[in-house]
């Protein structure tokens, strides 16, 4: 929660009916009109105006210059999935201040790239970055993992880590795992890295395994579909704001449902519709293929060509 007396004419009570009317941190003020603000007791036109307006300020809305737009693009780096195969139709890795969406049908490797992502980060030539950026990055990087189907495994991230060399419990030191029972639990704690960037933490790459179980469960039917995508577009929105403020790589793990309308094209489809489909960057669809092989299908992307490509998930982990 942001200190809200931070803002102008904003003290002790007015910060709390902010509160309870539901905007406890600068960005939901951000993005609220003057309406919604004036319906708050005690917040005249004028200084509805002046708050959402600071809010904006802290929260660097606004508009930036190109020369801006181009420096802030310079600090992009780019995280190596394991498999140079799938990086190449990334174009280069996991590109930070994007959020690049895996999704496919249970046992694709959703959750293994996931946990490979977090080892990754803990080997530096497995960042791939200018100078400068790199030692940002490598500056102790802390991963997030925010974890709503109870599959993340330690076990499985120190039989990684060992297998590239790494001291197990050092890589796990450096994940920070918190588990969602719902879909409320999941947005607090993608608003709570923020939380953890001012307190000190490094932190570089942030993962949602899955972004849309907790949704699917719980708004269920075609009434709820509206008020559903609301909130998921409220959460993409927020996970991309922190992928271009702090320079993270950010991680969505999603479900496929079939596509009831499939005479031509493929059979499934990511959930979430348009919301995360715009929202994600890079769309990469998994499916299986013989033994431990897997087909990355990347499709949707603003700057990149359709593409596959193969890996593999062994004991070691991720790799071509
Ligand atoms: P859901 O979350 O159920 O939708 O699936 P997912 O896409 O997250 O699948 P996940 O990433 O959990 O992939 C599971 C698959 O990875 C298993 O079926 C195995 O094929 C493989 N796998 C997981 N752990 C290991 C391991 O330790 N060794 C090997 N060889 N393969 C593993
Ligand atoms: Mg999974």
């Amino acid at each position: 929660m942001d200190d809200l007396t931070q803002l102008p004419g904003v003290g002790p009570t007015t910060a709390e009916k902010l509160k309870e009317a539901g905007y406890t941190d600068f960005m939901k003020i951000a993005t609220a009109s003057i309406g919604e603000l004036t319906d708050i007791e005690g917040i005249s036109e004028k200084a509805a105006a002046k708050i959402i307006e600071a809010a904006r300020k802290l929260c660097n809305l606004g508009f930036k210059s190109g020369n801006e737009i181009l420096t802030q693009r310079k600090n992009i780096w780019k995280l190596s999935t394991g498999s140079k195969n799938l990086d190449e139709i990334l174009g280069g890795g996991l590109e930070s201040q994007s959020i690049t969406e895996f999704a496919g049908m249970f046992g694709s490797g959703k959750t293994q790239i996931a946990h490979q992502a977090c080892v990754n980060l803990q080997c530096p030539d497995r960042i791939i970055a200018d100078d400068s950026i790199k030692e940002e990055v490598l500056n102790e990087p802390k991963a997030v993992y925010i974890d709503t189907e109870g599959t993340f495994r330690p076990e499985r991230i120190i039989q990684m880590a060992e297998a590239l060399g790494l001291d197990g419990q050092d890589v796990l030191k450096n994940i920070f795992v918190a588990r969602a029972y719902n879909s409320d639990m999941q947005m607090l704690y993608a608003e709570n890295v923020e939380n953890l960037i001012r307190e000190g933490h490094n932190v570089k790459l942030v993962i949602i395994d899955s972004l849309t179980s907790t949704f699917r469960t719980e708004y269920v039917g075609r009434g709820k579909l509206a008020e559903r995508q609301q909130k998921l577009g409220r959460h993409m929105a927020m996970l991309n704001k922190l992928a271009d403020l702090y320079n993270c790589v950010v991680i969505v793990t999603n479900q496929v449902a079939a596509r009831p309308d499939a005479l031509f094209g493929p059979s499934e489809q990511a959930i979430g519709g348009h919301i995360v489909g715009h929202a994600a960057t890079f769309r990469i669809f998994l499916r299986k293929a013989k033994g431990d092989k897997r087909v990355a299908k990347l499709y949707d992307s603003p700057h990149l060509p359709d593409a596959e490509a193969m890996f593999r998930i062994t004991e070691k982990g991720i790799h071509d």
